[in-house]
């Protein structure tokens, strides 16, 4: 399909800012128009931040896989969905046609209701980046089923709290999932997860690694057998379901400054027109280009920017399974070359990590296919964004930086690939229907240009978080109570003499590790499990590569037991609990934790000791012990 709401330059982009600020309902009525919806809404907006309560598309009808498939078939039916590349590059790659996703898609939905999922079930998927796992959410979707995509490197308790939170009663998953020398048994992981969740009455597991798993009777049925069905039933193909606007697409857990992870839910119309809008715009996608996003499905970013608003535009999405530095660090480039990526889309602590091999794995790879460039996920340094620039994109390739988070469903701040201005740094300026506020600590908004201040956004967009997966008032309390009549990111953000907008980093107690959003909260509960354990405090301290580390300081009953074995059990214990990505990277006992006299820890002081700026902790002299400063800062890891 061609763009007719795709913006090709600054003039066009300052209209179209203009329109969707002074007139949202009308702006956003006009772009949901190029959707395919099973009925027209009757209110384009209802909305109030106190409840908060917002309703796009009222009582609009429609399945989102009409939108991803259906309409796609009768222009695109052979043109490419999804084209995989397998973690092996000895193995063949796949693609998946519209034609053929949309039969897949077709046939897994008759699967899912052959094993009792109905419109609102909610489904837990836990797979590999196969393109089987595209299949089976949008096949959710196609049920009308709320898919929660569960990353493959939680733990099984995170998985049994998610499943829990979401009273999941199916699962999907694989035997194993490849990345890169490593084989991650995912099944088995599921069956720790399910000892203490009765309620799951179905797992349906698809075969990738052959590695062996354990079928419980009755519960657990392979993929392949159940597909098999379909076939002997004559492959009928599934109506969509029809959805109303505001029914929940799916769910997905994120960490936030409270030790549980909280369910952000995603309605199905205004996620659709949203995220396809940002697509098209910001990487100015043109028909034909081939889009790799780098992100796990598991993750937002491969969500939106893999699976839903680039089907939902006809494009082509590249999905890999692997990781960028296996069998060698060339391997991204590689990928780039044999499928003639135009659009690469990936994190700072990717680039970060492949700048430290230098350039040789570049050296021979013919990159001349890039148009655009993309990272997201954290502030990117200017020392990246540079080699990304020069290496990566020879001079030539506009980069945009897109900030987003995962309850705002797709991107918020960012340039538009050579239609607005880039600066190495900043997410630019807001996209249509975007209205960002700085406000200081009372919520006073900051007016003006070279300010700083906490980000809020003043209206509702599309596919804003609409609330909390079984608890609406966590939301409010989140996002909509500390400044009222805002939507409040948790993030610093500097707007310069240009009115351009650059992210310095979360303001609430929740790190950003490789990209991935850790609580710290979260990481102590885990600590704090950890027999022998007192107390702990957690903090974020600056890393090369992953961008924030994970410093601990650990209290123990008993101080003078063997440290460097309570040190290897306890990061254990972490990976147990939440999963690799949380094990923190430095873990320091101290005999005490600097605390005001309420009790209340003064992470402000830790998180300086952390970042090493031992001479200015500013005024301790309002701490309950003050001694128990120095005694850190000389036990400093
Ligand atoms: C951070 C990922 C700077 C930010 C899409 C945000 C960024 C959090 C950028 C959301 C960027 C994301 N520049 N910081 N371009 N993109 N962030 O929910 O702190 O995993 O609040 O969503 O990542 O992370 P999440």
């Amino acid at each position: 399909m061609a763009f007719p709401f795709q913006i090709k330059s600054l003039s066009d982009y300052q209209q179209a800012y203009k329109h969707s600020v002074e007139s949202p309902e009308k702006f956003w009525a006009g772009i949901a128009a190029h959707f395919k919806w099973k009925k027209k809404w009757d209110k384009t907006l209802e909305w109030n931040f106190d409840q908060p309560d917002v309703k796009w598309f009222v009582n609009g009808k429609l399945n989102i896989t009409e939108n991803c498939l259906d309409r796609h078939l009768r222009m695109s039916c052979d043109q490419p969905a999804i084209i995989w590349e397998p973690n092996d590059p000895e193995e063949h790659h796949r693609v998946l046609t519209y034609n053929e996703l949309f039969f897949k898609v077709n046939q897994f939905a008759n699967v899912l209701k052959n094993n009792g999922v109905k419109k609102g079930d909610r489904v837990c998927i836990y797979m590999g980046m196969v393109p089987e796992l595209p299949v089976a959410m949008l096949a959710c979707a196609r049920v009308g089923a709320i898919h929660s995509v569960i990353f493959g490197g939680f733990s099984a308790q995170s998985i049994a709290d998610r499943l829990f939170d979401a009273q999941a009663e199916f699962i999907i998953t694989c035997d194993g999932a490849y990345r890169g020398a490593k084989d991650i048994p995912l099944k088995n992981t599921i069956d720790d997860a399910l000892v203490g969740c009765r309620f799951v009455k179905r797992v349906i597991v698809l075969t990738r690694t052959h590695t062996p798993v354990s079928m419980i009777k009755g519960r657990d049925v392979w993929w392949e057998d159940e597909i098999k069905k379909v076939e002997t039933q004559g492959n009928p193909p599934y109506a969509a379901e029809e959805m109303d606007a505001e029914d929940p697409l799916f769910i997905l857990y994120t960490s936030g400054s409270t030790g549980k992870p909280k369910g952000v839910v995603h309605s199905s119309a205004g996620y659709m027109v949203y995220s396809t809008y940002t697509f098209v715009n910001v990487f100015q996608y043109e028909p034909g280009d081939v889009h790799f996003c780098t992100a796990d499905i598991g993750w937002v970013t491969g969500h939106t920017y893999i699976v839903y608003s680039i089907l939902c535009a006809g494009g082509t999405s590249l999905m890999f399974e692997g990781v960028p530095t296996w069998p060698d660090a060339g391997r991204f480039w590689d990928i780039v070359e044999k499928h003639k990526v135009n659009i690469l889309y990936t994190a700072p602590t990717a680039i970060r990590s492949l700048m430290a091999y230098g350039t040789s794995p570049i050296v021979g790879k013919d990159l001349s296919s890039l148009k655009v460039l993309g990272t997201v996920g954290e502030p990117i340094n200017e020392e990246a964004w540079r080699w990304y620039h020069e290496h990566i994109g020879k001079g030539n390739c506009p980069i945009v930086d897109t900030w987003w988070q995962t309850e705002t469903g797709a991107t918020m701040i960012s340039n538009m690939a050579g239609v607005t201005p880039a600066k190495a740094g900043y997410a630019t300026l807001p996209l249509p229907g975007i209205q960002p506020v700085l406000v200081d600590e009372k919520g006073v908004e900051i007016e003006g240009n070279d300010v700083s201040g906490n980000l809020c956004i003043r209206f509702p967009w599309p596919s804003i978080i609409r609330t909390t997966y079984g608890d609406h008032e966590r939301c409010k309390l989140n996002y909509f109570t500390t400044y009222p009549g805002y939507y409040f990111t948790g993030d610093g953000c500097y707007r310069d003499e240009n009115g351009f907008y650059r992210i310095t980093g979360r303001v609430d107690d929740v790190l950003n590790v490789s990209g991935h959003r850790i609580g710290t909260a979260e990481v102590e509960n885990a600590i704090n499990m950890h027999t022998g354990v007192l107390e702990s405090a957690v903090v974020g301290f600056p890393h090369d590569l992953k961008g924030q580390g994970i410093y601990a300081f650990v209290i123990l009953e008993k101080m003078h037991e063997n440290q460097d074995q309570t040190r290897l059990d306890l990061l254990q214990t972490v990976t147990r609990i939440i999963g690799p990505i949380a094990r923190p990277d430095k873990v320091q006992f101290v005999t005490g934790l600097p605390k005001t006299r309420s009790g209340k820890i003064m992470r402000r002081i830790l998180r300086k000791i952390a970042e090493g700026d031992l001479s200015n902790l500013g005024d301790i002299s309002t701490l309950l012990e003050p001694m128990v400063v120095e005694d850190i800062k000389n036990g400093k890891v």
